[in-house]
């Protein structure tokens, strides 16, 4: 099980496990030893329909020995059939396809300045987020992400960017005027530990940049794609944006991002504005069709309510069993977060289940344990999982703080 991660010259920005995957089997992966691990962590959000879904490995299969990449000066079929689909389950008109997550945010941003510039409306440059967002890695989606830790050392970030206080509607009040091209907020925080937005903060923002012209921008990367319940996080609330971003889930696990665009706004980005060489690639389309096509075919909405409950009931039940430890678990359907207390550490806990009981789970920002399993986790793997956390979290909750 622990074999030494082959790799040595992988560039150490990422601290990770000591277990090497081979492969993955439905809601299991499975490393170098045989050792099969259950995954409630789904890649962060990802692999929605699980590890080597038929559906999905067929449609890769076929794809690729059709048709893998012809660039995007050209049509090809599985582009524009994923862009039809997703404008006709959202009721967006328009839709661009790009690689990963911080690029849908990159779109979307420099979709929001070009608008206005477009509009004559030059003093709106601005791009508000929230505290505690995260919206990539890249420069703009960095400077558009609340989280000093991620921006050390990488000073100067792009200007333009100003930071409002979540779920508060007096400061969104005060920070959306005239200067602000967009305000952009994940319907459910991920990164900084599963922390869903106030409808009535999402209320006022729609409300806001109604009133005073800016775009809103719902980052739906990591809450998107059925994880709560609706296949966008926008529906759930009942609020409709003006630009949706998705990446992660859409097409399963293969590199994929998409902005979904109302026509009033898509006029923001014309030929030669912006563009990528991969993005939408018929690889990664074709997948994401196999993805919708499956939601068809299932009712994964209910089954994400049903397993949701069945989750958060047993989270809810270990925070029961130690209020020391755990405060309530936050998050709909099937994101959720188990908040940890200080001197606990959900690094722990999430250490110790990988090693101890093959269950697979990560910490989220603020000393949070995240759930985001596979969509198609059963109601009995819900249940194996959180026995094993139970004794995992009994294991460690010792008085020395689980050191
Ligand atoms: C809400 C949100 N936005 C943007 C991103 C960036 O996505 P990517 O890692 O694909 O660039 C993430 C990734 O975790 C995310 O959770």
């Amino acid at each position: 099980m622990r074999t030494a991660t082959p790799g040595a010259h992988l560039l150490a920005n990422y601290a990770r496990a000591p277990v090497t995957i081979v492969r993955g089997e439905g809601c299991e992966l499975i490393d170098t030893e045989g050792t099969r691990y259950l995954d409630f962590l789904a890649g962060i959000a990802v692999c929605a329909l699980g590890h080597a879904h038929p559906a999905i490995t067929e449609a890769v299969a076929t794809q690729a020995a059709t048709l893998v990449h012809c660039s995007n000066i050209f049509n090809h079929e599985p582009a524009g059939t994923l862009a039809d689909q997703l404008a006709a389950r959202s009721g967006f008109d328009r839709v661009f396809f790009c690689n990963s997550g911080t690029e849908a945010t990159e779109a979307a941003i420099k979709l929001a300045r070009k608008l206005a510039f477009r509009k004559g409306e030059s003093q709106r440059r601005t791009i508000v987020s929230c505290t505690g967002s995260f919206h990539g890695r890249t420069l703009g989606a960095l400077a558009a992400t609340a989280n000093a830790k991620y921006h050390e050392g990488f000073e100067p970030l792009p200007g333009g960017f100003s930071f409002t206080a979540f779920n508060d509607v007096a400061a969104l009040d005060a920070a959306i005027d005239d200067t602000v091209a967009a305000f952009i907020v994940e319907p459910v925080q991920g990164e900084s530990g599963v922390k869903p937005a106030d409808p009535a903060f999402l209320a006022a923002a729609r409300r806001l940049c109604s009133e005073r012209g800016a775009l809103l921008i719902f980052d739906e990367i990591q809450c998107g794609m059925g994880r709560l319940g609706s296949l966008f996080a926008f529906q759930h609330f009942g609020i409709r944006p003006d630009v949706v971003t998705l990446a992660k889930a859409l097409a399963n696990g293969l590199p994929i991002g998409a902005m979904l665009v109302d026509e009033s706004a898509a006029s923001g980005l014309q030929p030669g504005d912006h563009g990528t060489t991969f993005g939408g690639s018929p690889v990664p389309c074709a997948a994401a069709l196999a993805h919708l096509r499956f939601r068809d075919e299932h009712d994964l909405d209910a089954h994400v309510a049903e397993v949701g409950e069945v989750l958060r009931a047993g989270l809810g039940k270990l925070a029961g069993q130690l209020p020391n430890v755990f405060a309530p678990p936050r998050g709909i359907g099937m994101m959720l977060g188990l908040p940890v207390r200080e001197p606990f550490k959900a690094k722990t806990f999430a250490d110790a289940a990988l090693l101890e009981e093959h269950l697979i789970l990560n910490a989220a920002g603020d000393n949070t344990l995240r759930i985001v399993p596979p969509l198609v986790l059963s109601v009995g793997e819900a249940q194996d999982g959180l026995e094993r956390l139970h004794r995992i979290c009994a294991a460690h909750s010792t008085p020395n703080g689980g050191k």
